[in-house]
């Protein structure tokens, strides 16, 4: 009986660290590296800077820099999609389904400064 007990918790632990292991997988739609100085910076420049840059940091996010934008990727992401923070650009359309996707695949591709 007691070595059954021991089975039991090793196979637990097992199964335990099996499901600790499992990671977020990357969205299929994310078939090739993003670049950050030739998608996401243009992307952000175009649609975001006017209003988010040093000078004039509405809401507090200054969003000029690759170390600002990497910061604050999960607030631009809800942002973009208008899930969890107001939708920017602010008073604009919201940005292409295709641009948002981008700039998701970024974040899960690990935010490369490339
Ligand atoms: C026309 C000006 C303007 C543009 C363009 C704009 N924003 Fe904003 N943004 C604002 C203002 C103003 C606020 C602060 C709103 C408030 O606090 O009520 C804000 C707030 C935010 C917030 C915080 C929202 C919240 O709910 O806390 C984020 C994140 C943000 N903007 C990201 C972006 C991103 C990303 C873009 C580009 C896709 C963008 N903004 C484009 C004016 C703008």
């Amino acid at each position: 009986m007691r070595i059954h007990l021991v089975e039991l918790f090793s196979i637990g632990l097992v199964l335990f660290s099996c499901t600790k292991e499992k990671v977020t997988p990357i969205d299929p739609a994310c078939t090739s590296i993003i670049s950050f100085s030739n998608d996401i910076l243009p992307i952000i420049e175009a649609n975001c800077v006017s209003c988010h840059d040093q000078g004039n940091a509405s809401g507090g996010y200054n969003l000029s820099t690759y170390s600002k934008i990497s910061a604050n990727a999960s607030a631009i992401l809800g942002s973009m999609k208008g899930d969890g923070y107001q939708l920017m650009p602010q008073g604009g359309p919201a940005l292409p389904d295709s641009i948002i996707m981008k700039f998701s695949c970024w974040i899960q591709q690990g935010k490369l400064d490339n």
